[in-house]
């Protein structure tokens, strides 16, 4: 016989936030273990329009390629977000922030953030240690590394590679009109 021990229990909900231009294996590293952790995860993707002349991919652009590699996880959703992520968070009723750690240096800021977002509402910020093989990799590094011919096909999804090789060609060739 199935026991519930506390059939009141709320559904725990997660926000995993970040701007995902675009998103790396080290992102769905941290997104899948979430997604074990708690009943419903949304990958939320910062939208900042005074960032987006920054940005390699627009908004759509990144959540459309976050829909696809979080396809294989049942309880996980991909939504936009502007403004403050804490105001994202009274609205969906989450009570937790995801954030992966890769190395101390992004503790630091990391849990400025942390405390400035529980300062404003109810809402706790969990630290899951990105995983080893992922400790030296973000999005900046990657476009870097493929802008000037690297190898990052370990570091991303193939659908990814793919989108990310045409978005650069296509940058090269503008800036060569
Ligand atoms: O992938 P990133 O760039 O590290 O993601 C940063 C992000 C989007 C999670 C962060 O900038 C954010 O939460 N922006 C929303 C605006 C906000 O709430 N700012 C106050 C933070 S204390």
């Amino acid at each position: 016989m199935s026991h519930n021990p506390d059939p009141e229990r709320q559904v725990r909900r997660a926000v995993c936030p970040g701007s995902f231009d675009p998103v790396t294996n080290g992102h769905i590293d941290i997104i899948s273990r979430a997604s074990l952790l708690f009943d419903e995860v949304v990958v939320a993707v910062g939208i900042n329009k005074s960032k987006s002349r920054a940005r390699l991919f627009t908004a759509e652009e990144r959540m459309s390629m976050l829909e696809k590699v979080c396809a294989d996880f049942p309880n996980v959703t991909v939504a936009g977000f502007e403004g403050l992520l804490t105001t994202f968070c009274e609205e969906r009723g989450i009570r937790a922030i995801v954030k992966g750690l890769r190395a101390v240096s992004d503790f630091d800021y990391e849990l400025q953030m942390a405390q400035m977002n529980s300062s404003l509402v109810d809402v706790e910020t969990v630290f899951i240690p990105t995983s080893p093989e992922y400790s030296f990799l973000a999005s900046s590094l990657v476009k870097e590394v493929a802008t000037f011919g690297g190898d990052v096909s370990g570091l991303i999804p193939t659908d990814v590679l793919t989108r990310l090789t045409e978005r650069l060609a296509e940058r090269a060739r503008e800036d060569r009109a």
